[in-house]
């Protein structure tokens, strides 16, 4: 339960009696449902910026009315015969289908940092995002007034055909051949597996993604009744021993990898280790989506070129997007692999949206067309190198005796490990009071752990000085 509201100190109304009908009012329009627990008493004092006893004498108010119901050190509770105190008219029981709902929601920390992000004054020091300084606005607003809308219409199923047929040129780059019938333009990478999900998996697969993992922060295989299994990693990317090994023991399979600059470690699969993980991927015919969300973003040297260029089996299923090298708001991904795939993932998106945004893939054709994808790659990697310089500075002064990190070749992100044990939710708690919003490692690990996942790409330098002394301080305080 997340709480965006706040009393209006300006109102003829009392603190306590807005309180009381904002609490009222959530429960009636079942925003609230029957049974949800909620938030502690400092934190609604917290959130709606008011003294804890004005929490405190409401809930007690509506506690005696029977409204809101007291479960010793478990919390407060909406009251299971709420609905007759407070509805004239009988409502659903939202909670029961809110349970039965297939897609599991978030977890707690990132449903806070998708509010948080949002805040005034808050400094993101996780977020993995080109900030808004870094933004393409000069080229946008010339693509904007060159393109000619002459229809708004669907597309077609794959979507925008000379987008894909640009995709396949820029794709060409690493040396990934491929005809536009093989591409599926998608509403972000993150919706290519959501379609693998629904499209190519059953209930009781097995998804082995790597230990710590992007895709461990979202609930997509899970909710689809999949399991998703931890494959450890060591400085070259994912150990393919434990992966082997773990592969004998299984069935239906498929491998989610980041193998360049992963999120949320940095790191890079070397060439021969891709070499070696291709052997595997045919000796054990395991289809695999290799996610290449970071592809352009090298600081110096180029990474080794992406497992579906050394793919002669039709084994990968390659994810794209632009989110990360030109803007996430458009919404632009791509997926490749043969076409019998490519052709059952876009009817299932047909079924989904009808296509992505029209609009969206016109600018994305223009944006690879004309040249500007390339372009602005150029600055970009200059600009987020030298942010990457800074940030790496800022751990050697204030973080080099309390955490150990691995410099980053390119991409977003630095793994910040603490060289202790401490509780890292606590940690984020208390990082927010100073407006500081962090990535803790365990959103993204199957076990608890102490790292935190920096990124270089969205507070501006200034933020970052600010916030990295901040933060290194306020983890001293558990030394
Ligand atoms: C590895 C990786 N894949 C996919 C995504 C989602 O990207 P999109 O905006 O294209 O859905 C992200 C975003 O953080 C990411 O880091």
């Amino acid at each position: 339960m997340i709480i965006n509201w706040k009393p209006n100190r300006d109102s003829d109304k009392s603190l306590y009696d807005q309180i009381y009908n904002y609490i009222i009012n959530q429960i009636s329009n079942g925003d609230w449902y029957i049974d949800s627990r909620l938030p502690s008493e400092r934190k609604l004092a917290e959130a709606m910026e008011v003294n804890r006893s004005t929490i405190s004498n409401v809930l007690d108010e509506l506690k005696s009315e029977g409204v809101l119901i007291s479960r010793g050190s478990k919390g407060t509770f909406v009251a299971n015969n709420t609905w007759s105190i407070l509805a004239s008219t009988s409502q659903p029981n939202w909670k029961k289908y809110l349970d039965q709902g297939i897609h599991k929601p978030n977890q707690t920390t990132i449903q806070m940092i998708n509010k948080y992000e949002f805040e005034d004054g808050m400094i993101r020091l996780g977020t993995g995002e080109i900030s808004t300084d870094l933004f393409p606005t000069e080229y946008v607003n010339e693509i904007m007034s060159n393109i000619t809308l002459n229809s708004l219409n669907y597309e077609e199923p794959l979507g925008y055909k000379p987008l894909r047929e640009a995709i396949c040129k820029y794709l060409s780059k690493f040396d990934i051949e491929l005809k536009p019938e093989q591409v599926l333009i998608v509403s972000g990478s993150l919706q290519a597996l959501s379609l693998i999900s629904i499209g190519l998996l059953q209930p009781g697969s097995t998804v082995f993604v790597e230990k710590p993992s992007y895709l461990k922060s979202l609930h997509i295989f899970q909710s689809a009744g999949m399991k998703l299994k931890e494959i450890l990693m060591d400085e070259d990317g994912i150990d393919l021993n434990d992966l082997r090994k773990k592969l004998n023991k299984s069935g239906t399979n498929m491998l989610y990898t980041i193998p360049t600059f992963h999120n949320p470690t940095g790191i890079v699969m070397n060439e021969s280790k891709r070499k070696q993980l291709m052997e595997i991927i045919k000796e054990f015919q395991l289809p695999v989506i290799e996610d290449d969300a970071y592809a352009d973003l090298w600081f110096s040297k180029a990474p080794p070129k992406p497992l579906k260029s050394m793919d002669d089996s039709g084994s990968v299923l390659y994810t794209g997007t632009l989110s990360k090298s030109f803007s996430p708001g458009l919404r632009i991904g791509w997926i490749a692999g043969s076409e019998s795939v490519i052709e059952r993932l876009g009817d299932i998106k047909m079924q989904t949206d009808y296509g992505s945004s029209s609009i969206s893939q016109l600018i994305a054709f223009e944006w690879f067309d004309k040249g500007y994808h390339e372009r602005y790659q150029i600055g970009l990697k200059s600009s987020l190198k030298s942010k990457c310089k800074l940030v790496l500075e800022l751990l050697s002064t204030h973080f080099s005796d309390i955490a150990k990190w691995q410099k980053p070749n390119g991409g977003f992100y630095i793994w910040v490990t603490l060289k202790k044990d401490i509780n890292m939710f606590k940690l984020f708690e208390d990082a927010l009071k100073s407006k500081l919003l962090i990535n803790p490692g365990y959103i993204y690990d199957f076990n608890e752990n102490n790292s935190i996942r920096l990124s270089i790409a969205y507070a501006t330098g200034s933020e970052l000085e600010y916030g990295i002394r901040k933060l290194s301080e306020i983890i001293r305080k558990y030394y």
